[in-house]
Parts: structure tokens; sequence; C-alpha cells
């Protein structure tokens, strides 16, 4: 994420080689013949073409330096940029860096900082400030934000000096689509401050949307152009995959190993997710080109394709009845690419594979569904797929020394493994991990990990919460409530409590089990102090 610049090292060499090229011209000088011939050309002197010659690279070398050069933040900045994130999954947070970072590219300040951060003072102190927040649960802001309401956001002085920029993420498939960026905007705009430009909302990670963001911190004296704004795909290959639930009704749960189909293992840690780039089913693909009449094997002059069929494998295939009998290129300019999924990491680069913990869900009709059918049904084992790591820091382990305790449901499994690997490895003392699932017969996935963290003192406690085997519904949740004694002893001890899984009903659950077990004000206290951390969709 470097700008791109004329480092003083380079510029030193290319000064270094003009001085020592000068001193050969001018030794060859004194070579020449006393007759004169040897320095002319068909009667003219040979030193007129030397001339031009080094004029032109001097040009030359001056351009690129002029191009490439890193202005003084004095020339740019006046004052300095605030730029503040709020991010429950890491990309408003990725965004916000590459923000700064392209500012700092032309030579302004700029302090990226999570919105947490964010006093009052800063807020009164600051000319210019971009705000990259995103929305998660039903409209909410994002758990670490919750200083910034209780604080600014609640008791802020007018902010008529402000210039300011909302980029709000978001996805249309939420009833309240960029409910915390729209509530931020608004209430910027309450306290008097200006906005430079019209809020930006982003649909699940749309590239035009962020383009549109680019362009206007262009046009606010960024550069944007050599920053990497997202990590690229690159394609892992299926080392194996098991399903791990058979006979199960809920359906199928797979764990899945992946490595890099080229290179080695990159780095990431616990708490981090994979984000993949389904592909259609290749069936679909045919039954579409059939229906629609189209040429498969139809070259298209796509790049990174060669046939029209490989095309649509990456592709939202539409209504194959609206283009029977219309023209390629037309369908060309009409697909649009299929969306990304995300997935929590099973494990950590210990291990040597990248897994995965995925229930295969789908439509009542029986479509599976995108992502899940992709991983669990459409791609074989050795086939690739695109995938690339986002950090996700707020889901990143505490210090090694803090007990954790550990809360999912069903595939949220998988974020909580990863840390049990990471603490397993690190010697971390105190891990109580809480499972719950439907039917212990088919439901415990990774049994045998589990078993041997029980076996080695890996795991301090371990509670199963089953909630379809005995005649009553028993959740993860209630297992927690039951143990609130020994949940407030480690609490007390200072434990942080990490949940990953179900949106729906169990991360409500959990956080009325943590106001009736700790008492009013402790889960938020939590919170505020990045003890409370969740990882739920
Ligand atoms: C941060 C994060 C981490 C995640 N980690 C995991 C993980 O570790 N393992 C995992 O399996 N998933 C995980 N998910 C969910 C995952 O990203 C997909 O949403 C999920 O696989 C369904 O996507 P799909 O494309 O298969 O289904 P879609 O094509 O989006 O939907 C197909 C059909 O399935 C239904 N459907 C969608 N989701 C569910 C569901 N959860 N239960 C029942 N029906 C559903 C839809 O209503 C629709 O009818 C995570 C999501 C996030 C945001
Ligand atoms: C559990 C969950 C809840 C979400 N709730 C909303 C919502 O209510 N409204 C919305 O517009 N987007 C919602 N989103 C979509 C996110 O805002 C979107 O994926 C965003 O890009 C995430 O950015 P982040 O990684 O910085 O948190 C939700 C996503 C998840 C995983």
């Amino acid at each position: 994420m470097s700008p791109p610049s004329t480092p003083p090292r380079v510029l030193a060499g290319n000064l270094l080689v003009g001085l020592l090229l000068a001193v050969i011209a001018v030794g060859l000088l004194y070579l020449q013949p006393s007759d004169g011939t040897w320095l002319t050309i068909s009667g003219h002197p040979r030193w007129w073409a030397a001339g031009i010659a080094l004029s032109a690279w001097l040009a030359m070398c001056a351009g690129i330096v002029w191009k490439h050069r890193v202005p003084h933040p004095r020339e740019n900045a006046g004052e300095s940029w605030l730029i503040a994130w709020a991010s429950q999954t890491g990309f408003a947070r990725q965004l916000a860096e590459a923000s700064a970072e392209a500012l700092r590219a032309n030579g302004h300040a700029a302090r990226c900082m999570p919105l947490e951060r964010i006093t009052t003072a800063t807020l009164a102190g600051a000319r210019r400030a971009l705000f990259i927040v995103s929305t998660t649960g039903e409209g909410d802001a994002p758990d670490h934000a919750l200083a910034f309401l209780h604080g600014p956001m609640a008791h802020a002085e007018p902010l008529p000096q402000l210039r300011h920029a909302v980029l709000a993420l978001g996805d249309h498939d939420y009833a309240q689509f960029c409910a915390f960026g729209r509530r931020l905007d608004a209430w910027l705009a309450s306290r008097g401050a200006t906005a430079m430009f019209e809020r930006i909302d982003v649909d699940n990670a749309a590239p035009a949307a962020i383009e549109r963001w680019q362009r206007q911190l262009e046009r606010l004296g960024a550069r944007t152009e050599a920053i990497e704004w997202e990590a690229p795909f690159a394609p892992w290959s299926l080392r194996e995959r098991r399903e791990l639930n058979p006979g199960a009704r809920n359906g199928a749960v797979h764990a899945l190993s992946l490595q890099p189909a080229e290179g080695r293992l990159p780095h990431w840690q616990a708490g981090d997710i994979a984000q993949i780039r389904p592909c259609n089913a290749i069936a679909a693909v045919d039954r579409w080109l059939a229906d629609a009449a189209f040429d498969g094997n139809a070259p298209i002059g796509v790049e990174g394709v060669s046939t029209l069929r490989e095309h649509l494998f990456h592709q939202q295939l539409p209504a194959a009845d609206a283009w029977r009998g219309r023209p390629l290129p037309a369908l060309l300019t009409a697909l649009e690419p299929l969306p990304q999924r995300e997935y929590s990491i099973a494990s950590i680069p210990d291990g040597g594979t990248l897994d995965l913990l995925v229930r295969a869900v789908g439509a009542a009709d029986g479509t599976p569904g995108l992502g899940s059918g992709w991983l669990c049904r459409h791609m074989a084992v050795g086939d690739t797929t695109d995938l690339r790591i986002r950090s996700n820091p707020g889901f990143h382990p505490p210090a090694t020394d803090v007990p954790m305790i550990l809360i999912g449901n069903g595939t949220g499994l998988a974020g909580l493994r990863a840390h049990l690997q990471a603490r397993s490895a690190a010697g971390a003392p105190r891990k109580w991990l809480l499972f719950g699932e439907r039917h212990a017969a088919t439901d415990m996935y990774f049994a045998d990990d589990i078993r041997a963290w029980q076996a080695d003192g890996t795991l301090a406690r371990f509670d199963f919460a089953l909630s379809r085997d005995s005649g009553h519904r028993h959740h993860v949740q209630d297992a927690l409530r039951e143990a609130g004694d020994e949940l407030r002893r480690w609490i007390a001890d200072g434990a942080a409590l990490y949940v990953c899984g179900s949106l729906q009903g169990m991360a409500p659950g959990v956080d009325a089990v943590l106001d009736e077990v700790l008492g009013p004000g402790q889960r938020e206290a939590l919170l505020l102090d990045g003890r409370y951390r969740r990882d739920v969709y």
C-alpha cells in the first residue's frame, strides 16, 4: 500500500550515474584525434548528437522525478484529515486505512482511528473528516462504536467548523439499509457540519460505489490509484471436504480444507474471515445456454476467460426466456458478476490448511444456496476457488494471559475452533467452550479436536447444549445461564467473551443472559472494554 514515490536513494543513484556519464564524456573528448575526424558524422560534429541525447535523457529523468514527487505535507495540507471508522467484520476499517493512505500519498496529513476513540474534543478540533462506517445487527452500529454513541453522539456541541463526508457500508437485503451511516450523517448535519459531498451508500461491497468514493477523494486531493483498496482474490484449491453430520435434517455441515493453488500459505489470525467468489454449477450454466439458445463456445473477448460458457460460471444468470434470440454483445453488457460470500476461518496457519465449516443451505424449492452450494456441492476436491482473507481485528484474540469464554452455535464453531487452536499453540491458560446444536448423535463438529482439548486440559470446561434431544429446548444461552456462578467468577478474573454463530436467536439470547447474570450495565462495560466480541451472522 505504499505510495509511488522517488526515494532519495534512487534519486542519488540517478545523479551519480549522470555524473559518471559526464566524466566519461569529458574523458572521451580528450581522446579525440587532433585532426578532428573522430567527432564528425558526414561533416557534423558528433558532440551535437551526444548533447541532444544527453539533454533528452536529463529531460526524461526530470519527468520521472516530477511525476513521482511526494509533495511536502505543508504543500497541500493546511489542516490534517481525521478518518474515523466503525466496522464489525473489518471492511470499513480496511477502506478507512486505504483512504488515509490515499490522502497521505499526495502529501496530506491524515489520522485514522476507530469511532470509539473520537471524543467531543477531537471533533471540535477537526476541520475535515471522513466517516467510514458499516451497519450490523438490525440497523445497529458496530459493537466497538458504543463509546461514540454514548459520548459525542449523545452530547456533542455544534460543529460548524467541520467539513465531512460519509461512506456508509450495508446490504440491501437487510430491512434497514445502511442505517448507522444514515444516522451518523443526519447527526453531523444536525450539529451544523457541512457535507463536502453527498453520503455514499455501498450495497454489499459494490465496486461502483467504492469507485465513486475514490473519485470524490481525488477531487479533494487524494491520490488513489496506487493504493490497494482490497486484497486481490487468488485461486485456492480444495484439498478435502467431509460431511460432519450425515443424517441431520437441518442442513449438511461440511468441513473444508483449502490451500493456495500456487505459493505458500499466507498469514492470518484467529478471527479472520475468508471471502470467496462462488461460481454457478456447470449443469446450471449448460441448462441456461440451452434454454436461451446461445453458443457456449462462442469466443467473447472478455479478459481472463475464453468462451461464453466459462464467463457464465462467474455471472448471475438472468431469465433465459428473456434472452432467447437476442445478440451476444447485449448479453455481455447486461451480465452482472456473482456476489461474494464470507466464512469465518476455522483454523490457524500452523495446521497447513485454511479450514471452513459450512452449512449447505438452499431455497424452499431445493435450489442450493450460491456460496454454500458452490463450496459443499458443485466444487470437487482438487478444484480451485477464488478466495482472499480479510483481517477482522474486532474478533482477534485477546492477550495470551486473558481467560476466554467461547460461546457459539452451529457453524459458529468455526471461528471458535481457530481461537482454541491459537490459544492451545500459545499455551494460553483457561478456556471455556459453550457450544449449542440440535442432536448429540450428529452435531458435535470437530469432535476429535474437542475431546483432545478436554483430555489435555486446553479446555477447562466444555458445555454442549442440545436443543432437540430432550423434551425441552436447551440452547447455548440456557447453558450459560445455568453456569451463572462460574460465569461471574470468570468475568471477575478478567475473562473475555467471544461469541460466534447465529445473529437470530443465539446472539440476543446471550445478551439477555449476560444482563441477567452479570447485572445492569455490565455487558455494556465489557463491550466498552473490548472484552465482549462477536462474529455473528
Ligand atoms: C462474517 C460472516 C461469517 C460467516 N461465517 C460462516 C461460516 O463459518 N459458515 C457458514 O456456513 N456460513 C457463514 N456465514 C454465512 C455465509 O456467508 C452465507 O450467508 C451462507 O453460506 C448462505 O449463503 P448462500 O450463498 O449459500 O445462500 P444464498 O444463495 O444467499 O441463499 C439461498 C437460500 O438459502 C437461504 N439461507 C441463506 N442463509 C441461510 C441460513 N443461514 N440458514 C438457512 N437458510 C439460509 C436463503 O433464504 C435462500 O432461500 C458467515 C457470514 C458472515 C457475514
Ligand atoms: C450480522 C450482520 C448484520 C447486518 N445488518 C445490516 C443492516 O441492518 N443493514 C445493512 O444495511 N447492512 C447490514 N449488514 C451488512 C454489512 O453492513 C455489510 O456487509 C458491510 O459491508 C460490513 O462491513 P464491516 O465489515 O465493516 O462491518 C449486516 C451484515 C451482517 C454480517
